[in-house]
């Protein structure tokens, strides 16, 4: 049983999850009182008192820290193994175009995948000439194991692949799947928007060798943060495609001086941060770890997540896309007779966010820690109302 209180006093601290029923952390999580605050209390402090001077300089220093160390322990590595990024897609960038690709190289990737690992994998087909393999892993019929060792030659140079489907709520199998791709010598460079916060993303554990995540989604941070994780003996093989203040040792001045990248992941580095954006990240971060508790909320999103297929399954018309055995938070579904499409816009009308994705067209709802069982009951009436 899940206590009521806790699930209060998380409530009371995101007003927007009571403002609607917040049904898309999957897109953007509710921001926490204590996230919002920070970020408001350090632009303000920019704005009355200005953005330079040495002792500006020491907090941002020290935020970044404190950032990194925050998301290391989160997913259970070094923070000398952590570089911040703005989001997903820029960590996926940054391993992906770092390796050393030659034309007929081969990547192995899949279609349910997201933009954020698809685009760069198209990126190095026109640029280099790699051979973008697209299996089905992460459709409800696709067996991942098998469809990977089908896919997978001697040439293979790297896996892309989400540790959570965006497409289809798919938890995929990290551990078994790297150990595969590791047998051919090809690096898994993993998506993890939707799984960091949703499921646990201890990344030694998983086998994985780089692990990008959003701050923006499940881990309930302001838009423009986000981070990347890269097993510390892959810092020289995944190269630096763009450097900048923050990932060299020295400043290179002289023709005969060697570039010299700082010896942590934080070499990738280049784009400052809108500092308020990553004072509310850490700040997220923290309320999570020291109020709410990890496990709780992993925990929580599951069992909301399974209560809320059941209740969908029982509804006449409704087919729930994966097993339930092979989700957490996210559910993919379609209800007969109304497109995905107007299904989001009706329920949006009842003050309902869902979401629909592309391919397969599906309806998607995530049940984040935050939500509650009146949540999942509006849902199903919501859509009840609809098929009638
Ligand atoms: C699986 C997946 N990858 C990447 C992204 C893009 O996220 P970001 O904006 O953090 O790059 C999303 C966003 O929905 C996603 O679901």
């Amino acid at each position: 049983m899940f206590n009521q209180n806790k699930i209060q006093m998380i409530r009371a601290a995101m007003p927007a999850v009571t403002h609607a029923v917040y049904l898309n952390t999957g897109t953007n999580g509710p921001l926490p009182r204590r996230a919002y605050e920070a970020l408001v209390d350090y632009a303000r402090d920019e704005f009355e008192n200005g953005r330079t001077g040495q002792p500006v300089f020491d907090r941002f220093m020290a935020l970044m820290s404190e950032t990194r160390g925050l998301v290391a322990e989160l997913l259970s590595c070094a923070p000398e193994e952590i570089a911040l990024t703005h989001n997903t897609t820029e960590g996926m960038n940054i391993a992906l175009l770092g390796l050393d690709w030659r034309a007929g190289d081969e990547l192995v990737t899949a279609n349910t995948e997201h933009e954020g690992g698809l685009n760069p994998a198209a990126l190095l087909k026109a640029r280099y000439g790699v051979n973008v393999i697209y299996t089905d892993i992460g459709l409800c019929d696709c067996d991942p194991l098998a469809s990977l060792e089908r896919a997978l030659t001697p040439r293979t140079k790297a896996v892309v692949l989400s540790h959570a489907s965006w497409s289809t709520g798919a938890i995929l199998p990290m551990r078994e799947l790297c150990e595969m791709a590791h047998r051919v010598g090809a690096l898994v460079i993993c998506d993890a928007a939707q799984a960091c916060g949703m499921v646990p993303s201890r990344v030694h554990e998983l086998g994985v060798d780089a692990y990008a995540i959003s701050g923006q989604k499940w881990l309930c941070g302001p838009d423009g943060t986000g981070a990347l994780f890269v097993r510390r003996e892959l810092l020289p093989k995944i190269q630096n495609t763009f450097t900048g203040y923050w990932g060299l040792k020295t400043r290179v001045t002289r023709a005969e001086a060697e570039i010299e990248f700082v010896d942590t992941a934080m070499r990738y580095q280049y784009a400052s941060h809108y500092f308020p954006s990553l004072k509310g990240f850490a700040e997220s971060l923290k309320w999570i770890r020291d109020e709410i508790g990890w496990e709780w909320v992993y925990r929580r999103t599951r069992e909301l997540g399974q209560s809320a297929y059941d209740a969908l399954s029982k509804i006449g018309g409704v087919k729930m896309y994966m097993p339930r055995a092979h989700i957490a938070g996210l559910l993919h579904f379609t209800v007969d007779g109304i497109a995905p499409t107007d299904l989001t816009a009706k329920l949006y009308e009842q003050n309902i966010i869902i979401r629909h994705v592309p391919e397969p067209l599906l309806n998607r709802a995530a049940t984040g820690f935050y939500n509650d069982e009146q949540d999942i009951e509006r849902l199903v009436n919501g859509i009840r109302a609809l098929v009638k």
